[in-house]
């Protein structure tokens, strides 16, 4: 069966209602993988999908520079050129068991494969340019 994919369109100040549609679109506990090339406007997304949850970023614990934390419900991770055993040794394999919607820059097939097979409830959002705007790709990987 074809899994089903929906394309938003939007340039920078269409993007809060991007970021509602994302949030109604995928429930609270989900492992979000925010792909597209550097500069597609991932960490920009993330931002947007805090502003308009009402949250801000929480102080950063030092342990987990690799993640932001928005209040209890919303964690943003970047892990570029942070491979799976590093994530692993870090603690942070664990921290995706928290409640909440968990937005993940630059994941691997390995955590991938790892997340789907411990049963997150995994989706993708793929950001791909269009002009001065971008698409915004989702898709329910384990649908
Ligand atoms: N929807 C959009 N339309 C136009 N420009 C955007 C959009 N989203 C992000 N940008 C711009 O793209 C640039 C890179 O964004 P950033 O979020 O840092 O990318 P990434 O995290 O993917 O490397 C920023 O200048 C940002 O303002
Ligand atoms: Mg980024």
């Amino acid at each position: 069966m074809k899994r089903e994919t929906i394309d938003l369109e939007a340039g920078l100040e269409e993007l809060p209602r991007v970021a509602e549609r994302m949030i109604e679109q995928i429930p609270e506990d989900a492992v979000i993988a925010l792909r597209g090339d550097l500069a597609a406007g991932k960490t920009t997304l993330a931002q947007a999908i805090a502003a308009s949850l009402g949250l801000e970023e929480s102080v950063t614990s030092p342990t987990f520079s690799l993640q932001h934390a928005y209040g209890n419900r919303l964690f943003h991770y970047d892990l570029y050129r942070v491979g799976f055993d590093e994530l692993a040794q870090l603690g942070l394999l664990e921290e995706f068991e928290r409640p909440g919607r968990h937005l993940v820059e630059w994941m691997d097939d390995r955590l991938k494969a790892f997340l789907a097979a411990a049963g997150y409830n995994l989706w993708q959002v793929t950001i791909l340019p269009e002009g001065d705007r971008r698409i915004y790709r989702i898709e329910h990987l384990n649908a």
